[in-house]
């Protein structure tokens, strides 16, 4: 009998009762291209909690696109696991929102209709939809540019747009891939202060892909750091400070050079 309890014992402590939100296993990608097979992604393997912030960098061409684009489920064709909630990723779903570089706004919608545009192929009322609207124009500060049209924005207010219509349909993940790329300094440090005020108030796990390492540090609790051909995780630095943060903390500064360093050896 007490074998018996024992025995059961063992099994309940073999159960694992936390899992991640996004877990990635064994993960490897290739590209078939004048008949030969090139390794994008190479044995990544990445479990991120719920409300977590993850930064990605490496140099151009590692893959960084590529795995956002897996995640997001853009992609089906990869070796490896993805898994969402313990289930495979099928396809693209309106929980998981993808913001890039490019804002994409359709020119000849206003910046409203843009973001209704992302709650088409849900159940909600026409009531309910201008609601979620308006509240997310709200959120990003673009209160009363209903009617304008993406020409008639700055760059900056239209990848507000932009982060307004991936956060529409409240997903549990957003990805961002270079989102603040093409803006200038004043305009990127603004929106990074946006960013980290949205994650605090509405609790979504967001994995970014950036260029910038101060940027990275900034908002990750985590930054990965991959290196190139085939794309690896190289390092995963830990920035274990609590939001929202300042950018001239000296914590960070080190932060900034421990993850410049991996990146001067990671090319
Ligand atoms: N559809 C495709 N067909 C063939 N090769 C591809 C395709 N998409 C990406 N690649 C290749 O995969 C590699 C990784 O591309 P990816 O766009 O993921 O890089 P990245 O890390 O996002 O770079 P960057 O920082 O410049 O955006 C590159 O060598 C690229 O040429
Ligand atoms: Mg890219």
């Amino acid at each position: 009998m007490k074998a018996e309890i024992n025995a059961e014992m063992d099994i309940l402590l073999d159960i694992d009762m936390s899992f991640s939100l996004l877990s990635i296993k064994k993960l490897n990608k290739s590209f078939y291209r004048d008949q030969q097979t090139f390794t994008v992604l190479d044995g990544i393997h990445l479990d991120i909690q719920q409300g977590e912030f993850i930064s990605i960098v490496g140099s151009s061409g590692c893959g960084k696109s590529t795995l956002l684009r897996l995640i997001a489920g853009l992609d089906k064709d990869y070796q490896g696991e993805i898994l969402l909630n313990q289930t495979p990723i099928q396809g693209t779903d309106l929980k998981r929102g993808l913001i890039f570089q490019e804002h994409r706004l359709l020119p000849w919608l206003s910046v409203s209709e843009n973001i209704h545009l992302a709650l088409e192929e849900t159940d909600l009322s026409r009531a309910e939809k201008n609601a979620r609207v308006a509240e997310h124009l709200t959120m990003v500060g673009l209160k009363g540019f209903e009617n304008a049209y993406p020409h008639e924005l700055s760059g900056g207010m239209a990848q507000r747009v932009a982060i307004a219509r991936g956060l529409v349909n409240q997903p549990d993940i957003l990805l961002l891939d270079e989102p603040f790329g093409a803006l200038d300094a004043i305009t990127r440090s603004h929106l990074q202060t946006e960013l980290q005020r949205i994650w605090q108030d509405q609790k979504i796990t967001m994995i970014l892909v950036t260029h910038d390492i101060e940027e990275a540090v900034y908002l990750g609790d985590r930054v990965i750091v991959m290196s190139a051909r085939p794309g690896k995780i190289k390092e995963i630095i830990q920035v274990p400070l609590t939001h929202p943060r300042h950018k001239d903390s000296e914590l960070l500064f080190n932060y900034r050079n421990q993850a410049l360093n991996m990146l001067d050896h990671s090319a």
